[in-house]
């Protein structure tokens, strides 16, 4: 809030009419499961990003008016409004240019990804259909598991609409990053935020595939064994959240920050920031598998390029061997249940 005073006092100078015109600084974003684990501290950080004119949370659940009253009283710019229920839906995307999808349930000890696939995807389903109806260029963030699944059903539905442009939507894999990036702060002795990290494939097990190789700076582990070690760690860290969290659900917080990340590059792309790269599970042909996680530049119309993954070395080949036949399945079920709808 302190960082962002100028702007409010700005504001209240030039008086409310300059405030809420300017062209490149008005977006209006939707966070779809607003009343959630990550939810609510995703709308938390959103509402402090002062490229967030227009903040919309939408849940099924009753509290999510009260949540948006009580963002409300912050004083930071975003205008907050609360929706509750599919009659309220189309009201909340309306317009949206980001639509950020953390709506479904969560694992518990035990549970893998595809798991919540069941429930997930009609979840996933109606949201873009809505989205599709009333923000058709929105650019689509889904948060939602199993990503690998979901981003499929969201892009059928799309082009069942005829809507569909494929770099409007994006997985969300930022997490998987911001962890590998913390773990690799932690070893080096460094600050994590100075660590640049690519995490490519998808968001589930064997198809999160940290390029340990590619890390700046060279993570600080001599032998094998021992990246090895921190590569499973990477794609077993959601599991550690929710062991650790004992059935009280996944990660919530860690996800809340890298989704407000994920969604303030998006932003930074749509006003023309040039060089706003982030990792995102998107469509592509890099791979035989149709949708692919890699470094991309954001721009004005969601992904302006795919910047691929550039070398691998021998171990991160077979990493991503491992991934492909995992990611294929995972998207044909995806697209399987969209095709039935
Ligand atoms: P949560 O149960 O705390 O919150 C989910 C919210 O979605 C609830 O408020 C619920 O009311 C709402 N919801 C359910 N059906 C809805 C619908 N039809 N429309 C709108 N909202 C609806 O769960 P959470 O911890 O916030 O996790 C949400 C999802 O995010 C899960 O699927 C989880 O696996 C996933 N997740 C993904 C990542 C990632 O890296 N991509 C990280 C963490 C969690
Ligand atoms: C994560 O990576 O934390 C999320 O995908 C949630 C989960 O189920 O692990």
């Amino acid at each position: 809030s302190r960082a962002l005073k100028p702007v409010a006092v700005a504001a209240a100078q030039n008086g409310a009419k300059n405030f809420s015109t300017s062209s490149q600084m008005n977006y209006k974003v939707v966070v779809a499961g607003a009343a959630g684990g990550i939810g609510q501290p995703l709308a938390l950080l959103l509402k402090q990003n002062p490229l967030v004119t227009r903040l919309a949370l939408y849940d099924i659940a009753p509290v999510t008016p009260g949540v948006a009253v009580d963002l409300s009283h912050m004083d930071t710019p975003a205008k907050v409004t609360g929706y509750k229920g599919p009659e309220e839906l189309p009201a909340a995307i309306k317009d949206a240019d980001v639509v950020v999808i953390p709506a479904g349930v969560p694992r518990k000890p035990g549970m893998t990804r595809d798991d919540l696939f069941n429930t997930n995807a009609s979840i996933v389903r109606d949201l873009a259909c809505c989205v599709a109806q009333n923000a058709p260029k929105a650019i689509m963030a889904i948060i939602t598991n199993p990503v690998n699944s979901m981003v499929p059903i969201a892009s059928e539905i799309m082009k069942k609409a005829g809507v569909y442009d494929p770099a409007r939507i994006l997985g969300v894999t930022t997490l998987d990053v911001v962890r590998a990036a913390a773990f690799i702060g932690d070893i080096n002795g460094v600050d994590p935020c100075c660590v640049t990290i690519p995490v490519i494939g998808g968001h589930s097990g064997v198809t999160i595939i940290p390029l340990l190789s590619q890390s700046q700076p060279a993570v600080k582990l001599s032998d094998q064994e021992k990246i090895k070690a921190l590569t499973q760690r990477i794609q077993e860290a959601g599991t550690e959240v929710v062991k650790a969290k004992a059935g009280g659900g996944s990660a919530t917080l860690s996800m809340a920050y890298a989704g407000a990340r994920l969604a303030g590059s998006v932003l930074r792309g749509l006003k023309g920031e040039s060089n706003v790269v982030e990792c995102a599970y998107i469509k592509s042909d890099l791979t035989e598998a149709p949708y692919f996680a890699n470094p991309v530049v954001l721009g004005p119309n969601g992904v302006a390029k795919n910047l691929g993954y550039g070398t691998l070395n021998a171990y991160e080949q077979e990493l991503l061997k491992a991934a492909i036949p995992e990611l294929l399945k995972n998207i044909k079920t995806g697209v399987d249940f969209a095709n039935k709808c």
